[in-house]
């Protein structure tokens, strides 16, 4: 089939090169001409393993291109993955979205199967049609029949090419029997599971399957809380529950909390929608003050260590909000090392990926190192905020050497609180004693 796909972000980029890998013509297309120019040298602008390799090869049946017109003249349907980010009160910005649908309204002669795979807020689509109606012609709704499906993406960053191909489901929201059939053809190569349901289902179930699944880090997170307060070990309660197959064992990690770009954007705008149509999502709000919670009740468990912060040297293992990403939007590191900063610490810092954004971010606030064992020289303290696997396999005895005090606080619970209090470390973890 042939499919443009307007946004060349995460979900924009994986899903183009994905339905290419899959057989399919695909253009993505993007108003950002040095992103374009990067695609067609063969470069990828974001960090995500395999998918280079995965647009090499599928290479012949991908174009990269800014001339939105004429990828969606050619194309009979049109993918809407253009970003939406949190606007100040809460909501998600649809500003871009609302563009994209002008533009697709503005440039199609022939009907065009719309299919929003940007996390939209329910009702969205009703919106869209809107826009298309009134920007296809005469401005009255007579021109050009374009149709709406909703389906929502639940790839994860870092795992995103094997999440594509391989999903626990597609979900496709349409009540048009044409674009059903049109998008079970193009999905058909993944023998995926297909859930078929209206359009306002299909955009609640991305905001409501995020926010279960932040409400999960919050739960346990809670749980680890009441262990460190009780003596019990938030490990073998979270594999306790976990084996009950209603519960499952995914997402029951404790730690420093979830970040992203994802998380923290969709519970905030659930919330928002909820609220705008008359019911108050009171658990939502507790997730997020629970999250919030974490990173705050970490810098004070250090700060109760160290005694005083000020003047401290504080080494930071991870910086990316989790492993195999250089994305830190959101990342829990971010209001961890500006809350040591304001406390007087120095903080030095390195993370495999996250470097560069981290840059930007802190600016000469904090001292880069080139590996994971400059981060521990002399440091009175080292934070390990991002399970990395580089630093799951540190060679912890040469870390020890070179630390001035040997305080180790690992908030994704990498190490076992025995093994490292037998080699010296003053170690302390989420939810473990
Ligand atoms: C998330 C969802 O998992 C995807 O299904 C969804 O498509 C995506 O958002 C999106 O809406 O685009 P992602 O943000 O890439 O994916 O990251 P996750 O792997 O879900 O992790 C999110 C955060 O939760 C990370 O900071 C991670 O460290 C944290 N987390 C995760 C925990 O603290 N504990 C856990 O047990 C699991």
């Amino acid at each position: 089939m042939k499919i443009a796909v307007i946004g060349t972000g995460y979900v924009g980029l994986v899903a183009g090169t994905c339905f290419a890998d899959m057989g399919h013509d695909v253009i993505c297309v993007d108003i950002d001409e040095e992103k374009i120019k990067v695609l067609n040298e063969g470069k990828v602008p974001i960090y995500e393993p395999g998918l280079e390799e995965l647009i090499a090869k599928n290479k012949a049946k991908i174009v990269f291109t800014t001339d939105f017109d004429d990828a969606v003249r050619k194309s009979e349907v049109v993918f809407i993955a253009v970003g939406t980010p949190p606007k100040p009160n809460g909501g998600a910005d649809l500003s871009y979205v609302e563009n994209v649908a002008r533009g697709i309204a503005v440039a199609a002669k022939k009907p065009k199967i719309v299919v929003e795979k940007s996390t939209v807020p329910v009702q969205t689509c009703e919106r869209i049609i809107q826009v298309l109606d009134c920007n296809n012609g005469d401005g009255n709704g007579n021109g050009v029949k374009h149709t709406v499906v909703s389906n929502p993406e639940f790839l994860r960053e870092g795992s995103a090419v094997v999440d594509f191909l391989k999903p626990d489901r597609v979900v496709i929201g349409t009540d048009n029997e044409k674009a059903r059939n049109a998008m079970e053809e193009l999905y058909a190569p993944l023998k995926a599971e297909m859930v078929f349901t209206d359009i306002k289902s299909a955009e609640l179930i991305k905001h409501a399957s995020n926010s279960f699944l932040a409400a999960k880090i919050s739960f346990i997170n809670s749980v680890a809380n009441v262990c460190e307060k009780t003596g019990a070990d938030i490990e073998m309660v979270a594999k306790g529950m976990g084996l009950d197959k209603r519960i499952g064992p995914s997402f029951l990690n404790a730690g420093i909390g979830y970040g992203g770009f994802c998380f923290p954007k969709d519970v905030e705008a659930f919330i928002a929608i909820s609220e705008k149509n008359g019911y108050d999502f009171k658990i939502l709000k507790e997730v997020q003050d629970v999250n919030k919670f974490q990173k705050e009740n970490f810098v004070k468990t250090v700060e109760d260590a160290l005694w005083n912060l000020n003047g401290k040297t504080i080494g930071i293992l991870g910086l990316a909000f989790k492993p195999n990403t250089d994305d830190m939007r959101f990342a829990p590191s971010i209001d961890i090392v500006n809350a040591l900063l304001k406390e007087g610490a120095k903080v030095k810092a390195f993370d495999p990926e996250a470097m560069e954004r981290a840059k930007t971010i802190f600016g000469d606030k904090i001292e880069y190192c080139k590996d994971k064992y400059e981060v521990a020289e002399q440091a009175d303290a080292v934070l390990f905020l991002t399970e990395w696997k580089q630093f799951v396999e540190i060679d912890l005895d040469k870390m020890k050497k070179s630390m001035k005090q040997f305080f180790v606080f690992d908030g994704r619970n990498i190490f076992k609180p025995k093994a490292m209090r037998a080699k010296g470390f003053k170690y302390e973890s989420i939810g473990r004693l």
